[in-house]
């Protein structure tokens, strides 16, 4: 459930009409629902009840600061991937303590800076990184925490680009090397085994594959601690899918209490767990507000052709994601047309939906879903476009959380050539 909601047929975030907002900050703009975001962060929390676990966000879906402040405030730990987001969680308040650390190709000075500010785990994804993680600790004479992160070999069930956790994909350790792995860190003297990680995909709308990676884990966990090495967290990853269009994902209610009864089963009712959720959090706590700028008739298809593109939401063309696209306001007498829904890029795979049934004129505003996830994170400058504005809504308040880019900064950083020489004679 989110808070993007008609009333008497005219499109709403919170209590603020997002006509409104258009006018006051322009479009195309990302707009935040807060109450849909905390809402979203506490299903989590609280179907893991009184279990020792720690929310990890994944920065990665919606790194926006406003967005980390409020995770942050509401007690959630991050989960990040490069030395920007690190710095990013650190710059809203978030507490280091919380962070773990995910990605294949950590660098030195990352592993550096996240060390010194005391992150809770690194989640290491090759025997090379080990080694590399050990020496850059050695240098600054501390222990680094560590979680291996495991590729079970399960195959998610989404779309091949989102699912890493098939013996294929670039993330993990193997699961039958794993064990060797873990006794090679064991023995490093600068590492400090404390969890065992994984993360097999994202957007997976079934329970399966997520408990049969658990079972993999188990097994794992029962051999290493015959061997003395301890683990205290195990780190299930994100990926818990959203409804885009129809799918059906389980709830974290749902998909928490499976875990915990098959934990149960192996008895281990006080295995702490750590999560990484970010589109379950971020996706439907946001949308793009675009306008029509001008309806284009064909002889086979006809366009809506908007002021948003693919620079500004790349999911429809990277994956044909299917995003839900809603007239702003119903109470316009319009008529009805099925419409391919494309931005001003030049490019034919520029789009943001395809057939689609609306009743819209030029000028009409129109609100893409499921937004607030890989949304503006991904956007980029293509065709020397300013990436959008970001506005937070809490209540009837509406906060500018991110301003449009100026178009001096396209160019900032960049420089001409020197002059050219006068031709010598
Ligand atoms: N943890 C790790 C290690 C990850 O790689 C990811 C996502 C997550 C957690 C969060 O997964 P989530 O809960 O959001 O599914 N750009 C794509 C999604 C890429 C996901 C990458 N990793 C999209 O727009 O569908």
């Amino acid at each position: 459930m989110d808070h993007f909601d008609y009333r008497s047929g005219v499109l709403y975030a919170e209590d603020v009409p997002l006509a409104d907002i258009a006018e006051r900050f322009g479009t195309p703009c990302y707009v935040y629902s807060r109450a849909t975001l905390e809402r979203h962060f506490r299903a989590y929390d609280d179907a893991l009840g009184t279990h020792p676990h720690l929310i990890c966000y994944a920065v990665k879906a919606n790194s926006n600061l406003a967005v980390l402040g409020l995770l942050a405030r509401l007690g959630a730990g991050f989960d990040i991937v490069s030395r920007g987001e690190l710095e990013r969680v650190l710059a809203a308040g978030g507490d280091p303590a919380k962070v773990v650390f995910s990605g294949v190709a950590k660098q030195d000075a990352e592993m550096e800076r996240a060390l010194e500010v005391g992150i809770k785990c690194f989640n290491v994804e090759s025997r090379a990184e080990l080694e590399r993680l050990n020496a850059v600790a050695g240098r600054l004479d501390r222990k680094a925490p560590v979680s291996l992160r495991v590729n079970p070999d399960v195959d998610a069930g989404t779309h091949p680009y989102i699912s890493t956790g098939l013996k294929d994909n670039k993330f993990g350790i193997a699961v039958d090397d794993a064990f060797a792995v873990y006794q090679r860190a064991q023995f490093l003297p600068h590492l400090n085994v404390v969890g065992l990680d994984c993360h097999i995909g994202s957007q997976l709308t079934e329970l399966s594959p997520f408990l049969d990676a658990l079972d993999r884990l188990l097994v794992l966990l029962q051999r290493l601690e015959a061997e003395g090495i301890a683990i205290d967290h195990l780190d299930l990853g994100g990926g818990l899918g959203v409804p885009y269009r129809d799918e059906q994902p389980p709830v974290p209610f749902d998909y928490a209490s499976a875990l915990l009864e098959r934990l149960a089963e192996h008895g281990r009712h006080h295995m702490t767990l750590l999560f990484e959720p970010g589109r379950s959090i971020a996706a439907n706590a946001g949308i793009l507000l675009t306008r029509v700028e001008f309806l284009k008739p064909g002889e086979t298809r006809h366009f809506a052709i908007v002021d948003a593109a693919m620079n500004d939401l790349i999911r429809p063309s990277l994956y044909q994601a299917w995003q839900a696209i809603l007239p702003v306001d119903t109470t316009l007498e319009r008529e009805a047309e099925t419409y391919d829904i494309v931005g001003p890029v030049c490019e034919t795979g520029d789009f943001l939906g395809k057939d689609r049934h609306l009743a819209i004129a030029a000028n009409d505003l129109l609100a893409v879903r499921s937004a607030g996830a890989y949304g503006f994170v991904m956007a980029s400058n293509y065709n020397s476009r300013p990436r959008p504005p970001e506005i937070m809504v809490d209540g009837r308040q509406v906060h500018l959380v991110r301003q449009r880019e100026r178009l001096e900064t396209l160019w900032a950083g960049e420089s001409l050539l020197p002059p050219d020489e006068p031709e010598a004679y």
